[in-house]
């Protein structure tokens, strides 16, 4: 039936519309009550009827019979909408309209982030990045690197050693390495020279856990190899790289010291960010602060890789990426960087 011709004193018109603002059953309801209930309209409609003269009475019958199919429709095609609307919450399908649940974004760790600053640094000075294995041979750790047998980092108490995969073989003693230094040997080994790389890895040390050592922390290597490579050439890479990590006005320091791999070797310490170098207990009075150590290739270490004598020469160092990161940011205890607490690690 066309709904639309039919007109009964506007009635079509407000009960089309007043169905549409009928959202659940019990409003439905109310309007089949109002419309064609024993008391409704349509009843009322009839009750008129007996009151027209008798020539009229079958066409305005006719005109109330439409109209009540009308509103008969109406309902039905509601009750319809509603059901259906009914099976679709209970089916729980998606409904696209709905404002998404905003994800909490993860962030990198401040460590992460440290270690991608640094490799930044020395990857706009031209240096590539590589990676080196945690489990290393005890030649690379410390042979190759001119680190006599007798030397005390070599000592069951200060590396972890690990059980051999074979207990004959006396030639492959295996270890957690110590440092990211035995990824030079790899480094030199697998690549010839012109050299410029920087690893950052996991180190390990069976140091007792307190706020600055950690059993397990993080080394940035750098290694450069080439021709003609001098100690200037060390400070001035190093003096670069710490004013673009601290800022044009960090203070600095060549300290003389000794690493059996690098001849001549310095520790190299910054200004106390504390107290700007006068002294506190952060600095232990001395207004320095170590950071890495450093210095030209030893050429017991490009022997050990099997360079020709004489040929070349490099420069190597290695930071602490948690101590730098603890001068960098004010942080007092390492142990903040493992914790995986939020509440700590959302700072930065
Ligand atoms: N491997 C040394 C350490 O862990 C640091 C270092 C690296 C020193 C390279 C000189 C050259 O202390």
């Amino acid at each position: 039936m066309n709904k639309t011709i039919f007109d009964f004193n506007n009635e079509k018109c407000t009960s089309e519309e007043k169905i549409a603002g009928v959202t659940d059953e019990k409003c439905l309801e109310v309007f089949r009550i109002e419309y064609l209930g024993k008391k409704g309209m349509v009843a009322a409609m009839y009750a008129n009827l007996g009151a027209l003269p008798n020539d009229q009475k079958p066409e305005e019958g006719k005109k109330i019979n439409e109209f009540r199919a009308i509103v008969t429709q109406l309902i039905e095609e509601k009750k319809k909408e509603l059901n259906a609307k009914k099976r679709r919450a209970s089916q729980k399908t998606l409904d696209v309209s709905i404002p998404g649940v905003a994800q909490q974004a993860g962030h990198a760790h401040i460590l992460t982030q440290t270690i991608d600053e640094i490799c930044a640094i020395f990857e706009r000075l031209g240096f590539g990045i590589q990676d080196g294995p945690e489990i290393e041979t005890e030649f690379n750790n410390f042979t190759a690197l001119n680190i006599p047998a007798d030397h005390p980092s070599r000592d069951g108490f200060d590396t972890f050693y690990l059980k051999q995969p074979d207990p004959d073989d006396k030639k492959v003693n295996l270890l957690l390495r110590s440092h990211t230094s035995p990824a030079q040997i790899r480094i030199m080994k697998e690549n010839k020279p012109p050299l410029a790389v920087v690893v950052p890895g996991k180190v390990y040390r069976p140091d007792a856990v307190d706020a600055s050592h950690s059993f397990m922390f993080h080394q940035i290597e750098g290694l450069l190899v080439d021709h003609d490579v001098k100690f200037s050439d060390l400070k001035g890479l190093l003096t670069v790289f710490l004013k673009q990590l601290f800022g044009e006005k960090i203070k600095m320091r060549f300290r003389p010291h000794f690493f059996p791999f690098t001849e001549p070797s310095a520790e190299v310490d910054i200004s106390c960010y504390i107290c700007s170098g006068k002294g506190c207990s952060v600095c232990g009075r001395k207004g320095w602060l170590e950071i890495m150590g450093c210095g030209t290739v030893h050429p017991k270490v490009f022997e050990a890789v099997g360079y020709k004598k004489g040929k070349y020469t490099g420069l190597a160092f290695g930071l602490g990426v948690e101590r730098l990161a603890m001068l960098k940011h004010g942080i007092s205890d390492i142990r903040l960087f493992y914790e995986n607490d939020l509440r700590f690690l959302n700072q930065f």
